[in-house]
């Protein structure tokens, strides 16, 4: 069924900027408690209502609120504020060379969101650290658009450990960022299918420093991003793509 009412969840204003140009977004300042760092943007599509939130800015720090924490926060208020039938998480991520992913390319989940490193060996707690939470079925927009598919995993660090990539082996994880799974958790409490969009801007299972790599590739793989939301937006809304 076509979406009525989209919402797309990111954390940094500059992933989300060029969407929000692209799709001649406004701002909507009633949307959160002016207290909170959060802000929206909304526009129409194909006669869909389409908002974009992001994150907002550390007042502490003067940085962009990224991570778990704001993501589960903003997710909740996003979705009362806006009521959506469906839910994007899109931003960018590290990704695997040797699973032959590229620099700027644009993964969409599958399976199941995961966190890569809330890790409780105590019965019961395993899994519940590690979340699980389902994707919505991506396999035919993955098909028109053609985008490689794969779990997208969580965590509250840009850095990647070994125990880390171990995990992405076992769990066929093709994407690590640091807020969709707490989406995730949110949309699963609230029976809201879930998509992620992941551009990547790093391989994580390379020598390189994932800091450089990140800021050297941001423009980029925010641009291909901005591209593949919105072809996203319109096959959610069954315009063509
Ligand atoms: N976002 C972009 N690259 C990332 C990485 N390597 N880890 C977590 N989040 C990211």
């Amino acid at each position: 069924m076509a979406a009525r009412s989209l919402l797309i969840c990111m954390a940094m204003q500059g992933e989300a900027d060029p969407i929000i140009r692209a799709l001649d977004m406004r701002s909507v300042p009633w949307a959160f408690d002016p207290h909170l760092p959060f802000r929206a943007f909304s526009g129409r599509r194909n006669g869909a209502n389409v908002t974009v939130t992001v994150s907002g800015i550390d007042p502490r720090h003067g940085v962009d609120n990224i991570g778990t924490q704001p993501a589960a926060l903003q997710a909740y208020l996003s979705i009362q504020a806006f009521k959506p039938d469906m839910v994007i998480s899109a931003g960018t991520c590290g990704g695997l060379e040797g699973r032959g992913f590229r620099i700027g390319e644009v993964v969409a989940s599958s399976g199941e969101f995961l966190y890569h490193d809330r890790i409780v060996p105590i019965p019961g707690f395993e899994a519940y650290g590690r979340g699980h939470y389902p994707a919505a079925d991506t396999e035919h927009l993955a098909r028109d658009l053609g985008l490689r598919t794969g779990a997208v995993a969580s965590g509250n660090a840009l850095e990647t450990s070994a125990r880390d990539l171990e995990f992405f082996d076992r769990h066929d994880v093709a994407a690590k960022e640091m807020e969709a799974a707490s989406v995730a958790w949110v949309c699963w409490m609230l029976d809201l299918p879930l998509y992620a969009l992941k551009s990547i801007t790093d391989f994580i299972d390379h020598p390189a420093s994932t800091a450089e790599q990140f800021d050297r590739n941001f423009s980029a793989a925010c641009a291909n991003l901005c591209e593949t939301v919105v072809r996203a937006v319109n096959w959610l809304t069954h315009a063509p793509a």
